[in-house]
């Protein structure tokens, strides 16, 4: 094990990505034939033609039974019962037509905003030039709100997160994002603000979208960190070949940089599973594994039988679940796994600790910034997931809040706990 975690290392650091640049939609021919190969090689009667054959419709399907059945938890259990309201609120507020329709949409609004900022400059210098002096107060008001925005603007602009082995600490969440055109145009809005690190799964009915907003975006595939996953229903050797495959292409790509194991439940089995994920990284498809909702116990099995190595374990992380002993096992030297904090704001029951807002009046930030901040200090990834452009805004610009000592001893003295996604079938729960 020690062998392969020094070559994992130096894995780690050697550029991982083939040739991303291009997007293309459609199944692409290399990883098509990638997988008829992996599945080929394996040469046992496990390839049979129908997982080649399983269409769009049966995935949708298949999604709506991950949320239902494989993956409850993130519908948001909790012990209170709370989060499950405010999933169902989240929900309610989504309920949009789901079309291509507003691609256009969004581009016409945005040429609008364009314009009206053009006209808006238009006039003011038309003013200036016309030495007009009058309507003083409606003047003074709009170069105040045009000025606002444009210091968040650049405040926003001169911030980037951390990375560590090419990851982006901070990230964008995707879940509940499952409505095309708001999915579409809330990746949109965060890719413009500078999020590059981009986490969706098979799951969340949603690589569709999260992949159109990166083929559309004016940033290069190869700045993005695209993270998907493999559902637990899917984690038998050929479907995790196959299903790779479809999520690529749904999301357009021809190479995801992480891809994770999405519950260790279902058809996961340690052997088997890894075996297909470590042939999708050694054939160049993959740039990292991931893992999620592992337990110490479950990812010392991983890191023991996988031929390739495992880069990072995703569970739920927040100041009110602080994941002490996971984030010691995996800070070890010869085990140096990334942990990614899900839910890293507790979909916002952060905002009710009293410990976390007083110091966010410290530094005039919300407790949800201050979340993220710490969970920076604890050299652990977030993936805040947000959709409206004030959200996004606001957990980005916690990368400007710096914790002091005292700050994070008083985070860390927190008594309160809450896990959010608490499904029985959990590992822990066993
Ligand atoms: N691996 C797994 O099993 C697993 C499980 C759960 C989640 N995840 C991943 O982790 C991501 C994040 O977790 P999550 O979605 O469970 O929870 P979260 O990121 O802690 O919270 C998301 C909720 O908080 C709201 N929000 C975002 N920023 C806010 C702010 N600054 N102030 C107040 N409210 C804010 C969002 O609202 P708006 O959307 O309205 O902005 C949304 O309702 C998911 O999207 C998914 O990608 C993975």
């Amino acid at each position: 094990m020690l062998r392969q975690l020094t070559e994992n290392d130096e894995s780690r650091d050697k550029p991982q990505r083939r040739d991303g640049g291009t997007l293309r939609r459609g199944l692409p021919f290399a990883l098509a034939f990638a997988v008829g190969f992996l599945l080929g090689k394996r040469g046992d009667d496990r390839s049979d033609a129908g997982t080649f054959e399983r269409g769009e419709g049966q995935l949708s399907e298949e999604a709506s039974e991950i949320r239902e059945r494989a993956m409850p938890g993130e519908e948001g259990e909790s012990a209170t019962g709370e989060s499950e309201t405010e999933s169902a609120d989240a929900e309610g507020a989504t309920d949009q037509p789901s079309s291509m329709g507003s691609v256009s949409g969004e581009q016409v609004r945005e040429e609008e905003r364009e314009g009206e900022e053009t006209g808006a400059e238009e006039s003011e210098a038309e003013q200036a030039e016309e030495g007009e002096t009058e309507v003083e107060g409606e003047t003074a008001t709009e170069g105040e709100v045009e000025t606002e925005t444009a210091e968040i603007d650049e405040e926003v602009a001169a911030l980037s997160p951390p990375t560590t082995h090419g990851m982006p600490m901070l990230g964008l969440g995707t879940y509940q994002m499952d409505e095309y055109d708001e999915c579409f145009e809330s990746v949109q809005r965060a890719i413009r603000m500078g999020y590059r690190h981009l986490d969706t799964a098979e799951g969340y009915d949603n690589e569709d979208a999260v992949g159109d907003a990166i083929a559309e975006s004016e940033v290069d595939r190869d700045d993005f960190f695209v993270a998907t996953k493999i559902s637990p229903q899917n984690l038998d050797y050929d479907h995790v070949l196959t299903n790779a495959a479809e999520s690529f292409d749904r999301l357009g790509v021809d190479f995801v940089d992480l891809l994770y194991v999405h519950w260790p439940t279902g058809e996961y089995e340690a052997n088997d599973t890894l075996e297909a994920f470590a042939e999708l990284r050694e054939e160049d498809l993959i740039g990292e594994i991931g893992v999620s909702n592992f337990t110490v116990e479950l990812l010392e099995e991983a890191i023991e039988v996988a031929d390739e190595p495992i880069f990072a374990n995703q569970v739920e992380m927040h100041p009110l679940l602080p994941q002490t002993e996971l984030r010691q096992f995996c800070a070890q030297d010869d085990v140096d796994v990334e942990l990614v904090a899900y839910s890293p704001i507790a979909r916002g029951d952060v905002s009710d600790v009293e410990e976390l807002q007083e110091v966010a009046d410290k530094h005039d930030a919300t407790p949800q910034q201050v979340s993220l901040a710490w969970l920076r200090e604890k050299e652990v990834t977030a993936i805040p997931k947000a959709t409206s452009e004030d959200h996004l805004r606001e957990n980005w610009l916690s990368l400007d809040v710096e914790l002091d000592d005292e700050d994070v001893e008083k985070i860390d003295s927190i008594e309160e706990r809450e896990r959010i996604v608490d499904p029985d079938e959990a590992p822990w729960n066993q």
